[in-house]
């Protein structure tokens, strides 16, 4: 089943089975919408990029971009599987760290830390700054002077390549709120080196996500090598990217071809160290999300639509991207497709749409819905409007459910109200 996790079956009970758990009975027992994640999916993505980049490029490291998914479940069996963490807030930091994290693997980033967060990450003792501007390259200098603490740091810069899911575009655009544009790297690196306790120890850039050419990772790569060797650096972060397919006829590049592009663009060339960010493509497939069907609406002549108990809150992303998804019925996933409907949120918003159109079996009031790819990128997005609780997720794995993050409740909603 494409676009589902890897251990995704029909079961002899002909429902929808993920990680040896029936969809139907994990509706049941923990609620909808309800965030289910394949330990089995997680953790083999986990090792498929550790192996590849290993084998193609030995001196590599593979860090999880945790702004896909922060939870202290995943980022415990993430961490378990020798990944380290990109950080992009304190709170982020906090969770990677709950989980057991070793800080030596954070990379922080943002292009705006508070001097508070960078002081705690500091005395934490992460791994590395990814310095985003002169102000925050400011700050660093006078904290580590304050401090006595030293912190190693890579200049995260603006690399002038778009990436999008077909094609890419050399732009050496300036206008973005991340990253030193090129052309100030110099004057960056002669001020890093009259700082006592800021060590400048390589460069890093990101060009985008959901991608599916490598050609613009190659020209990431080769930029990043020669301005590395240039300034004499060690290390080369090429940030996260690589795309998954949401429905069954995408067709991203797998991670092997991935490492192989990669590695070969530098090997030979540099000792520098490769460390890439991957988000997405570790969490986005090993997610489903379940929800019950309520009403259905049909307006003659225009169209069937199918309500859902979630929707905008829980998954942003096609009201923000236009994003789409692909969907089974958990309890008939085999049943033959019969009609067109349109499945929409219960958000006070028209244009909370989950999915525009897909070709579903004849849908009735309480079937589960089973919406593929949803690991990344919803539950890290999800909100409260409306004033819904989140839902809860819970990891599956070889028949076991386990509730990593608990459902919202009505409490938990005005927790932080006072009158
Ligand atoms: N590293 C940096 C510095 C990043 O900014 C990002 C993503 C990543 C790594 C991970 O990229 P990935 O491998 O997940 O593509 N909310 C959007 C995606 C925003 C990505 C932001 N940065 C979405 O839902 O499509």
């Amino acid at each position: 089943m494409r676009s589902f996790p890897d251990t995704a079956k029909v079961n002899l009970r002909g429902h929808l089975d993920i990680g040896g758990c029936d969809a139907v009975d994990l509706a049941k027992e923990f609620g909808t919408p309800l965030y289910v994640m394949d330990e089995a999916t997680l953790r083999e993505r986990c090792r498929r990029y550790i192996k590849n980049f290993h084998s193609y490029y030995p001196n590599s490291a593979v860090v999880f971009a945790s702004k896909a998914l922060s939870t202290v479940g995943a980022s415990r069996i993430i961490a378990s599987e020798g990944l380290g963490f990109d950080v992009a807030s304190g709170g982020e930091l906090y969770t990677v760290l709950k989980a057991g994290a070793d800080p030596k693997t954070v990379y922080f980033h943002g292009n705006n830390k508070s001097p508070k967060e960078i002081k705690e990450a500091l005395e934490l003792g992460i791994g590395r700054f990814v310095v985003d501007n002169e102000w925050e390259l400011a700050n660093l200098d006078k904290i580590t002077r304050e401090t006595g603490l030293r912190a190693h740091i890579l200049f995260r810069i603006n690399p002038g390549i778009e990436a999008h899911t077909h094609e890419f575009i050399q732009t050496g655009k300036i206008d973005s709120k991340f990253g030193i544009a090129q052309d100030q790297l110099d004057s960056m690196v002669q001020l890093v080196g009259k700082m006592k306790l800021v060590d400048l120890v390589g460069l890093h850039a990101h060009i985008g996500s959901q991608i599916f050419d490598i050609k613009p990772f190659v020209a990431e790569v080769e930029l990043l090598l020669g301005l590395i060797t240039k300034y004499d650096l060690a290390e080369i972060n090429i940030g996260g990217g690589l795309g998954i397919a949401y429905l069954p006829q995408h067709n991203p590049p797998s991670i092997e071809h991935f490492a192989r592009e990669i590695g070969q663009a530098l090997k030979d060339k540099t000792m520098a160290k490769l460390v890439l960010e991957p988000g997405r493509s570790i969490v986005g497939t090993a997610g489903v999300t379940l929800y019950t069907i309520g009403g259905t609406k049909y307006i003659p002549g225009i169209r069937k639509y199918i309500f859902i108990d979630g929707g905008m809150s829980d998954n942003p992303r096609p009201i923000l991207y236009d994003a789409v998804y692909d969907a089974v019925l958990g309890n008939k996933p085999e049943a033959a497709p019969e009609e067109e409907v349109r499945v929409a949120g219960r958000f006070c918003e028209s244009g909370d749409i989950l999915i525009k159109q897909i070709k579903l079996p004849k849908v009735e009031v309480g079937d589960i819905l089973a919406v593929a790819c949803t690991g990344a990128y919803n539950y890290s997005m999800a909100s409260n409007y409306n004033r819904v609780g989140r839902p809860a997720m819970v990891m599956v794995n070889e028949g076991d459910a386990s509730v990593v993050v608990k459902r919202e409740s009505y409490e938990d909603l005005i927790l932080n109200d006072t009158l």
